[in-house]
């Protein structure tokens, strides 16, 4: 995060917070979150598209949500909503936790492409307010379970734009082979708009469309607009309903090493989209809609780093005469699976002490029971790394805690949250107590 900062004798510190007493208090591992930090990109998101989206520039506004898979708990989600921006959840589960957060059902979404009565149910009555349906017989649902409320719900459909964006093939989402929305050249999207229209207890917001993950080109986007405007324009010219609403989805890659482009800052991002969207819609003859996006990793990821202690240290004689260190530390791919998932690269930094020492070419590993449990590939560390030291994997605050496993029955790290120098808890670490307590024979 941007409050990383070595003390004067060489420890690191998060916003003012020293991680050698962060991890005497609070043992390790432990996801570090700097709130002003993860407050500040919520922030600039939010000014940035109210700006370039603004009615003085002709357009009808933006909306930015934030999406919860990346990460959520209360604080993080009142954190948000305090910034000015919604919540964008993906199941009943995040959909409660933004709920409890007091983040009102107006202002948040709810995805799914397998989406249970229950959740369903829950939107519902709680007034979310935007359903994105992701299939024609989830359209028939949410009619027949508004209609049941007595309520006209408020839905967007999910499109699939035939983009391919996005780093690794498992986090790209608008290309046609894959398992998310409903097809701009096939029809589906445009039969979906129909029947919802067609839908006396449906209220059809506008057109949806995320296409990946961690994406630093702003092409894809920029195409992903176009044809979701175009299928808007096409709507109103032949039903003369022109939908309110487009969504852009999230997406916006981040930096986690030094190797990494520069991910393009929340006002650049928001220009290019708003101009996109200015330039279409004079093209298309329509009315420009009001925008939305859902940023997450972007959000959180910089924001968060995860704290180790190392365990043991180990040369291993690699073909050719070199060495690689192989450092154990005390967590690993049940706190971070996406170098194993994903072959995601981070680094790491020694962030007890200060060393002089010469660098040496490391591998971080954790301690489950696999060879693949590696937490960081290939970093250099000092070569007087040793048992006791504290590392620090920086930008794991997306889809860490949110992904985390209890692997080997490996309790889950806490996410401590720090703010002026003072560190506090808001997911506690879990327990043998916790894991334990759901077996029902123990
Ligand atoms: N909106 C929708 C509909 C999404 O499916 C996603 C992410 C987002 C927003 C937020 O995307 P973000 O801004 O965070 O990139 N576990 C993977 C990432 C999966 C993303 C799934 N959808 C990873 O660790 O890279």
């Amino acid at each position: 995060s941007t409050g990383v900062r070595r003390t004067r004798d060489g420890a690191l510190a998060v916003a003012g917070a020293d991680l050698r007493e962060v991890a005497a208090e609070h043992g390790t591992p432990a996801y570090v979150l700097d709130e002003d930090d993860l407050r500040t990109r919520a922030r600039a998101f939010a000014e940035a598209f109210a700006s370039a989206f603004s009615p003085e520039r002709g357009l009808a506004g933006a909306d930015v949500y934030y999406a919860g898979k990346a990460f959520l708990s209360v604080a993080v989600a009142r954190w948000v909503h305090e910034e000015g921006l919604g919540v964008d959840t993906a199941t009943g589960g995040e959909l409660a936790v933004a709920l409890r957060a007091g983040v009102p059902g107006a202002v948040i979404g709810l995805h799914g492409n397998n989406k249970s009565d229950e959740e369903l149910t829950a939107a519902v009555r709680h007034g979310v307010g935007r359903i994105v349906v992701d299939s024609l017989s989830e359209i028939d649902r949410v009619a027949a379970l508004a209609a049941a409320a007595g309520v006209r719900a408020p839905v967007m459909v999910r499109v699939t734009t035939g983009v391919h964006a996005g780093g690794h093939e498992f986090i790209a989402t608008a290309h046609e082979d894959q398992k998310f929305g409903l097809s701009l050249t096939s029809g589906a999207a445009r039969k979906a708009v129909d029947e919802i229209l067609a839908a006396d207890s449906l209220e059809l917001v506008g057109l949806h469309s995320h296409i990946g993950s961690q994406i630093l080109d702003l092409a894809g986007f920029e195409a992903a607009a176009r044809a979701v405007l175009t299928l808007r324009a096409d709507v109103a010219r032949t039903t003369g309903r022109l939908m309110p609403e487009v969504d852009l989805g999230g997406g916006y890659g981040i930096r986690y090493t030094a190797a990494d482009a520069v991910p393009p800052a929340p006002r650049e991002i928001a220009e290019r989209l708003a101009t996109i969207v200015g330039d279409r819609c004079a093209d298309l003859g329509t009315a420009p809609p009001k925008v939305s996006i859902e940023p997450g990793r972007s959000v959180v990821g910089p924001a968060g780093l995860t704290l180790y202690r190392v365990g043991t240290v180990k040369d291993v004689a690699l073909d050719g005469g070199a060495a690689r260190t192989y450092v154990s530390v005390d967590g690993g791919m049940s706190d971070n699976i996406r170098p194993a998932l994903y072959g995601a690269a981070y680094t790491a930094a020694l962030a007890n002490r200060r060393s002089d020492a010469d660098l040496v070419s490391a591998r971080v590993v954790g301690k489950h029971c696999e060879s693949g449990d590696i937490v960081v590939r290939d970093v250099a560390l000092p070569a007087d790394v040793r048992d006791g030291d504290l590392l620090a994997v920086p930008a794991t605050g997306a889809y860490g805690r949110s992904m985390a496993s209890t692997y080997n029955l490996m309790p889950r790290p806490p996410v401590l949250a720090v703010r002026d120098g003072r560190t506090r808890a808001i997911v506690r670490r879990e327990s043998l107590d916790d894991l334990l307590a759901l077996d029902t024979e123990a």
